[in-house]
């Protein structure tokens, strides 16, 4: 029998192997891609000593293709849990100088296990993917470990947010665990995403291509929408997480943190009332609306480089979370699209689960007009947005600086479908549709007759924008709660919020309801 000394020995022994990944060499390897090493990476997210490992010791017990003379040291995942700014975190990280940070069924195994305690703990959790994808020598209980991860996922989403980091390959179905989360970060030139790569690709159809420009983090950032974060090295990737982690609750019983009361709330922003052009078809930023409305002018903002015609973001009034969906009339002059509506969709949905109440800000001419968006579905996706803004429970304040016309400005949360709070400003022109095109339908026959069309219409779209181009009409019905000076923006928010922090609304029992795809 081994004596206590020697028992305690093993111990170590047995750690320091299993801790060690594939070893020096294998993690310089790392280093020169220009990547970290898992547990760097777990590190650098976890507050310093607060991380606890879990299942250091398990193992694969695959035989095939001389697999069990084949050590994989901490089955190539990390798993584990911790304080992340003080709050509690459940982390998974693939260390792909273990055989490549491939999914065997043990793998999966570990990775499902902190799934389940982050479920039932009620915490959010961050996985970072750098992996070959299935291990190959596994077969069957490799694909059977991605099944059951995807099904976790699923299961936890709108309990605990799910983040994902992508810092390495992640190919085939692999990417599907990544997609049914939350988040997607990606880190340039080091990550990439993708169904078949390269090589298949090339075989299957001819077409030539390479990992960056086939899924690099800027191709899911700007082109498929698949990744809401492009980063420039995997640091700065984590310090991204930990910046969205401060804006979410834990699970969806919780409310966002709280930042901690404003020094201003009652703060008059004078810059707001030189914002919007008196030419109404001249363009702004939105985001400078934004900045100057919010705490600090700070905003995190998902998405960034994809459907730049509307912003989402997470910021603060007043010290309190909100997610904000704004048009931006630089890009498509604030029209919405196909991709518009999705980004904005998951957008308001996310913050719907997790109790973050929803500021729309609107200036929207329409939907954008043209047949490929017609055949891209505009109509299907267009109908997600008004699905989810009618079906969010979270206060909903809109505020309208400028355009809001036809089925747009129902779909950017109007009072019809249930804002709580609908605000605007004396710039607001609310209306069934642009004047110019108003005129041509209601006036066809006359302009038609007329001696001098041009003038005619001149006149008519005149008409039009003196009767329709304000708020006032909109605010004599109630679909306007109160007509602002832009200076007055961020206290009527901010009052808002704290009359709405305990609102309640619930809707008939249902299983689901059947969201427009
Ligand atoms: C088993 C694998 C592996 C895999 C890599 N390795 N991928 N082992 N199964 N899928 C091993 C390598 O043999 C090597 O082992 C180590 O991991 C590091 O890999 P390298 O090739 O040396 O690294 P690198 O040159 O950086 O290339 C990385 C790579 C490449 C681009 C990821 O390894 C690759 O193309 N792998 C195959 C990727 C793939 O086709 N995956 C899809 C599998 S099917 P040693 O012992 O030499 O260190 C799939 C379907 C999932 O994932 C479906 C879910 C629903």
């Amino acid at each position: 029998m081994p004596n206590l000394a020697q028992r305690y020995g093993e111990l170590q022994d047995r750690k320091n192997r299993e801790m060690a990944g594939g070893g020096p060499e294998a993690v310089r390897k790392q280093h020169q891609s220009g990547k970290l090493a898992a547990r760097e990476r777990l590190a650098l997210l976890f507050d310093q000593d607060s991380f606890t490992e879990t299942d250091l010791f398990v193992q694969h017990r695959s035989a095939n293709f001389n697999m069990s003379q084949t050590a994989v040291p901490a089955e190539g995942v990390v798993t584990g849990y911790g304080l992340v700014g003080g709050r509690r975190v459940c982390a998974f990280s693939q260390d792909f100088t273990s055989l490549g940070g491939t999914l065997g069924e043990m793998h999966a195994k570990k990775i499902c296990k902190i799934m389940d305690l982050a479920l039932k703990s009620g915490v959010p959790i961050v996985g970072f993917n750098d992996s070959g994808g299935a291990r190959i020598q596994e077969g069957v209980d490799a694909l059977s470990g991605y099944g059951s991860i995807f099904y976790r996922n699923s299961c936890l989403s709108g309990v605990v947010p799910q983040i994902s980091a992508i810092m390495g390959p992640t190919a085939g179905g692999a990417v599907y665990s990544p997609a049914l989360t939350d988040f997607i970060f990606m880190v340039k030139k080091t990550s990439n995403m993708f169904i078949t790569g390269p090589d298949v690709i090339k075989t299957a159809t001819g077409e030539m291509t390479d990992f960056e420009s086939l899924g690099g983090a800027m191709v899911h950032n700007a082109r498929s929408g698949v990744a809401q974060f492009a980063c420039e090295d995997d640091a700065d990737a984590i310090a991204g997480i930990k910046k969205l982690l401060s804006y979410l609750p834990s699970n969806n019983m919780e409310d966002p943190p709280s930042g901690g009361a404003s020094p201003d709330p009652r703060r008059r922003v004078a810059e707001l009332d030189g914002i919007v052009p008196e030419d109404n078809m001249a363009d702004y930023d939105m985001k400078q609306v934004i900045r100057l409305i919010v705490d600090g002018g700070e905003f995190l903002e998902p998405h960034e480089h994809f459907a730049k015609n509307i912003i989402v973001c997470f910021a603060r009034v007043n010290g309190r979370v909100l997610g904000i969906v704004a048009n931006q009339p630089k890009v498509f002059a604030g029209c919405l699209d196909v991709d518009a509506a999705d980004k904005a969709t998951r957008f308001i949905r996310f913050c719907d689960a997790f109790n973050i109440p929803l500021l729309t800000i609107v200036d929207v001419p329409g939907f954008l007009p043209g047949t490929e968006q017609e055949w891209k579905g505009i109509i299907r996706h267009g109908a997600k947005l008004l699905w989810c803004y009618s079906e969010a429970t979270v206060p909903k304040i809109t505020l309208i600086t400028r355009k809001a016309y036809g089925g747009a400005y129902l779909a950017m949360c109007s009072r019809d479908l249930g804002a709580d709070s609908v605000l605007a400003w004396p710039t607001a022109e609310i209306a069934v549709m642009g004047a110019q095109a108003a005129a041509n339908v209601i006036h066809r026959r006359e302009l038609k007759e007329a001696a001098d069309p041009k003038a005619k219409l001149q006149a008519k779209v005149s008409e039009y924008e003196k009767l329709f181009y304000n708020p006032y009409v909109a605010a004599s019905r109630g679909y306007v709660d109160a007509v602002v000076m832009p200076h007055e923006s961020r206290i009527h928010v901010i009052r808002a919020l704290e009359m709405l922090q305990t609102k309640r609304e619930t809707r008939p029992p249902r299983k689901h309801g059947n969201i427009p795809v």
